[in-house]
């Protein structure tokens, strides 16, 4: 375990930004994280796969990468599995080696970049299916007095990319494991999302197996979302706002195409990518930044932008959608 300092972050966010941190270290065990923290008194920034996060500046604190490894069995009955895994470990290597176990659950969560101690963060979510709907429970290590602490589902307060991690809890806690509960027969297969049915249907599969789900969402995303090795992008970089259904009825009369999927009884959520494509964004450029051409809610880095032009691009996203719809968008991604 070594301390960098001056360290670049380039590598260490999927938007490829360049920043600096004062001080580096990657963590690979629960003991060399209590180490780190222990001797630390720098403001701390923990990074899982950094897929999620808008560097604007320079850290002038510890940045720790979290790469703590393990897939582990842990309970099992007749039709699921439990399985504790490093928050380390790679989403979608974890995806890949339940899919390869037979074990159900989260193949349409297929391709969705960053680390699984990142994951519960925001609940991630795509193609009908959340996280939360396969958690059992997650290990953290409080940062001010290194206790460990679990926190059951009902804990985490989920909801919509959101969790106690991002509220009551932020900055807090270090994600040392999660805990999924998948299944091991009688898969509860989810292909109510439109791409997904299209694609099963043009490749002949009428009776779909979980990799057959994974494979149709890994061709959905590899043709709408840009791979961040090749193109710098954190994903979604604003949330789906949820509307009024009244305030929903009055503009559908203004824009009768406007998409739109009810929520409750008085809520309908927008997708942000639709507002954004009819201000006029898609596929803009600005230098090296832009808004990416197959999908408007990605905002991309085509190689030497900088963290504070996302920024301004997407404050000025923001306002065109609240000058044109009166919706305001909210980000998903982090910024630092
Ligand atoms: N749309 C447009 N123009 C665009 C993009 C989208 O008109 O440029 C329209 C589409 O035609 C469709 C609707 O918006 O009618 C929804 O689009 P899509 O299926 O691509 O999904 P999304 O709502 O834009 C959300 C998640 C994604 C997730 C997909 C699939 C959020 C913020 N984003 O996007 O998550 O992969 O659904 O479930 O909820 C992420 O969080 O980083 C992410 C990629």
């Amino acid at each position: 375990m070594k301390i960098i300092q001056e360290a670049s972050l380039k590598q260490y966010n999927t938007f490829g930004l360049e920043a600096k941190a004062k001080y580096f270290i990657e963590v690979k065990t629960e003991e060399e994280l209590i180490n780190a923290l222990r001797n630390n008194e720098e403001e701390l920034l923990v990074l899982g796969g950094g897929s999620n996060i808008l560097l604007t500046k320079n850290f002038d604190g510890l940045v720790l990468k979290n790469s703590i490894d393990g897939i582990e069995i842990t309970g099992e009955s007749d039709n699921d599995i439990v399985v504790k895994v490093g928050a380390g470990v790679v989403w979608h290597d974890f995806v890949l080696h339940a899919i390869n176990n037979n074990w159900g659950g989260i193949e349409n969560l297929s391709l969705i970049p960053g680390t699984v101690g990142a994951a519960p963060m925001q609940n991630i979510g795509a193609y009908g299916v959340e996280l939360k709907e396969v958690f059992e429970l997650l290990d953290a290590l409080h940062i001010e007095t290194l206790r460990k602490k679990a926190f059951t589902k009902d804990e985490c307060q989920f909801g919509y990319r959101e969790s106690i991690f991002k509220h009551l809890a932020k900055g807090q806690y270090v994600i040392t494991s999660v805990t999924f509960r998948l299944t091991k027969r009688n898969h509860r297969l989810n292909t109510s999302y439109g791409a997904i049915t299209e694609v099963l249907k043009q490749n002949g599969i009428e009776n779909p197996t979980i990799k057959d789900i994974s494979n149709a969402v890994i061709q959905i995303r590899e043709s709408k979302l840009p791979n961040p090795k090749e193109i710098g992008n954190a994903g979604s970089f604003f949330k789906n706002p949820t509307i009024d259904k009244l305030d929903y009825e009055m503009l559908k009369l203004e824009y009768p195409d406007m998409p739109g999927y009810i929520v409750s009884e008085n809520e309908v959520k927008v997708p942000a990518g639709w507002l954004i494509e009819q201000c006029g964004w898609k596929g803009k450029k600005r230098g090296e930044i832009g808004v990416h051409k197959n999908q408007a809610l990605v905002l991309v880095n085509y190689g030497g932008g900088d963290g504070n032009e996302i920024k301004q691009l997407a404050i000025d996203i923001r306002e065109s959608v609240i000058a044109k719809f009166g919706i305001h968008l909210m980000p998903e991604v982090n910024f630092i």
